[in-house]
């Protein structure tokens, strides 16, 4: 394990104490219908068949014109997929279903209040609304090929649709999550030099309809701060025909969206063949340092990696209700309930709100009603819906032949109430991991094919070939104990770069064993994941966690220095300092310590102002467990603060040696007053 990993903050260890798990065989009926069960598949995505295997997963796409090169290393580590192909992701997602399936639900969309209908968006009406939407996106907006918006908007079908609409138009675009704050969003606005902003003016989240056009306004006061206009803002509603947010409209910038679309009636666009190796989308996501980084992830390789995997991982057929509860503000939303399946051409639903709101058998409802047979969903969900329903499943008429988990570790145990209850003992299931950069999935069984171990996320992918390595570049075999997972060779749905900033594309994922820098062969560059791992003798990868400063909170990272500042914006902040905390539901959380400047008292009201502090920098996801008002941080005599102590502190552990910190006698004091006596 890394230096960093023994010394900082960092969650890997968490997964590494459990127990190597007796496998779990998928059913003979799983297997019979099963996309993928032939056994040679990993030969034929062997190292030595690398690139040229892929070509399986390209030829799920439709070419406008067909590729002449697999994979073009000349600018390594930026790879080239697919160079010399043209297409348009609308026309494989949309335009090409239509000609036997046009009649056929695409989108199935839940809202939250069970009072509401559920909606159902054929392929015909999709493609009616994509194109209406990229007809107003190109004249009213003046957006073309190679544009970058921003769309900030909650679990809505305008969202894939406006998606969509970008995708036809060749127009790059960046979903912001939803819950993130205006704030986020405007720095993620600057970043990717969008002058649009998409929007939409509430939705509904426990029960609440909530304003999330007033997030708009703060979002593109900070995006001209750091000096970036935004000309329009385009705000979807919730109910056509009402405007429910308190904020006003602001005339010449703020347009109604459907109010525009009436002029737009009936126009057709025609889609934008673009180069596979165009972006089609840029995607944040928090990092070691400093600010959110913008992967930016290509077309052609992104489709075929996303197809491919849907069809072989997720073992989506086109008759298949497929369901993941993932927000598409995240990469799984993009990869997998937008991209992937409808790319299959499969019925995708979409959820609006919290699955266990109005009471914990609301999923199982869904599931029941729309006869939902593939299920997709993040450890923490599954912990959280075990703690309120652990026997709502058994209640509902529904049966899954799939399930999914992604994000973070699963506990065995979960894993195993996920496979008897909610999967009734018969569904197959994958424990996928991947990342934000990666595009689609690293590791998890083919379902059809390898048992599955519960706590392990299996054997890589077909074409995915990981190394695990020590801090000097060792191999860690199996059986060898953790150490950094890195993957040998490209992969289609890998990220191209960091928006605008290359370099740190280079250090941050390719540099630390690379040895020659200048080298256009791909076996020089191992892309480092920045996950802890073991590998055990049958080949199956456990995925211990963050080596890095991140925190995975409920399978999403944030990065600790951003909750640092987050906090340090209250005027009585002298010192933050974040660690990642165990939680029972969430996996783990972010515990924040505060020192104060001079002269100000600890208190509960400055504690909330803290939290608000955060919530308002970042958004919910990242609010800490607690704020501890510290009188001073354990520090190393060269001023460094001890996080790893204060994780200690904060996970009940031992904080090891602490006689050579500078102050020493500070961190019996915040033991005392965290953990009481
Ligand atoms: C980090 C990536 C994957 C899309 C959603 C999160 C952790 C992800 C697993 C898994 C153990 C996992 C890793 C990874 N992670 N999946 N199945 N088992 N850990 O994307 O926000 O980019 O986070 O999530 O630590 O690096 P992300």
């Amino acid at each position: 394990m890394s230096e960093k990993a023994t010394t900082d903050v960092n969650e890997a260890g968490i997964a590494v104490h459990w127990q190597e798990e007796e496998y779990v065989h998928p059913t003979t009926d799983f297997i019979a219908q099963a996309n993928m069960t032939d056994p040679t598949i990993h030969d034929q995505f062997g190292l030595d068949k690398f690139p040229n295997c892929f070509k399986q997963y390209a030829d799920l796409l439709d070419w406008y014109e067909y590729w002449h090169t697999t994979l073009d290393t000349s600018d390594a580590p930026c790879w080239k997929w697919f160079v010399g192909g043209k297409l348009n992701v609308s026309y494989n997602c949309v335009d090409r279903h239509l000609a036997d399936n046009k009649n056929k639900a695409a989108i199935i969309y839940a809202p939250e209040p069970e009072s509401e209908d559920h909606l159902v968006l054929t392929y015909q009406e999709l493609y009616v609304r994509v194109n209406e939407t990229a007809a107003l996106l190109q004249d009213f907006c003046g957006l073309k090929h190679g544009d970058r918006v921003t769309i900030h908007m909650p679990m809505v079908p305008e969202l894939p649709i406006t998606m969509l609409a970008c995708a036809r138009l060749g127009v790059i675009h960046s979903v912001v999550f939803g819950g993130f704050s205006g704030k986020a969003c405007g720095e993620r606005i600057a970043d990717s030099g969008s002058n649009v902003l998409i929007t939409m003016d509430s939705y509904y989240r426990n029960g609440k309809l909530l304003d999330h056009k007033v997030k708009a306004d703060e979002a593109v006061a900070i995006a001209n701060e750091e000096g970036q206009e935004v000309d329009k803002v385009l705000v979807w509603q919730r109910y056509r025909d009402k405007y429910n947010s308190e904020t006003p409209m602001v005339d010449g910038r703020d347009y109604f969206t459907y109010d525009v679309l009436k002029e737009y009636r009936g126009k057709r666009i025609d889609p934008v063949w673009v180069p596979a190796e165009d972006p089609l989308f840029l995607m944040y996501t928090s990092g070691t340092t400093g600010k959110p980084k913008g992967c930016q992830h290509s077309t052609g390789g992104y489709l075929a990696y996303a197809a491919g995997t849907s069809k072989y991982i997720q073992d989506i057929h086109p008759e298949d209700v497929y369901w993941c509860m993932a927000d598409i503000g995240w990469i799984t939303g993009h990869s997998y309930i937008v991209y992937g399946p409808l790319t299959l051409g499969a019925t995708t639903v979409m959820f609006e709100g919290v699955p266990v709101y109005p009471d914990p058998g609301r999923a199982w409802r869904i599931a029941e009603q729309l006869d939902v047979n593939i299920f997709h969903t993040a450890p923490t969900t599954i912990r959280m819906l075990r703690k309120v329903g652990p026997d709502e499943p058994a209640k509902y008429n529904y049966k899954f032949k799939h399930m999914t988990t992604v994000g973070e570790p699963i506990e065995p145990e979960v894993w195993r109430w996920y496979h008897k209850v909610v999967g009734r003992g018969e569904a197959a299931i994958v424990d996928t991991w991947w990342q934000t950069e990666t595009g689609g999935f690293l590791c998890s069984t083919v379902p059809g094919l390898e048992p599955m171990k519960p706590g392990s996320a299996g054997p890589a992918v077909p074409g995915i070939h990981p190394i695990i390595y020590d801090d000097d570049g060792k191999e860690v075999g199996a059986g060898g104990g953790a150490g950094n997972i890195c993957i040998q060779n490209p992969w289609p749905g890998a990220f191209q770069t960091i928006w605008g900033d290359r370099d740190r594309y280079v250090t941050n994922y390719y540099a630390r064993y690379n040895t020659n820098p200048d080298s256009k062969d791909w076996r020089d560059w191992p892309y480092l994941t920045g996950d802890a791992a073991t590998l055990s003798e049958d080949g199956y990868y456990r995925i211990l966690g963050r080596i890095d400063d991140v925190i995975n909170v409920s399978g999403h990272r944030l990065g600790t220095k951003e909750i640092e500042s987050a906090g340090l914006v209250v005027q009585e902040v002298a010192e933050s300092a974040v660690v990642s905390m165990a939680d029972e539901l969430k996996g783990v959380v972010p515990d924040l310590y505060v020192s104060l400047k001079p002269g100000y008292e600890a208190n509960d009201a400055l504690k909330k102002k803290i939290i608000d502090a955060v919530i308002r920098e970042i958004g919910p996801i990242a609010k800490p467990a607690h704020v501890h008002i510290v009188r001073d941080m354990p520090k190393t005599r060269s001023g460094k603060i001890m996080r790893r102590v204060l994780s200690a502190i904060s996970n009940g552990k031992d904080t090891g040696d602490v006689t050579t910190l500078a102050n020493p006698d500070i961190v019996e004091e915040i033991q005392k007053m965290v953990q009481g006596g």
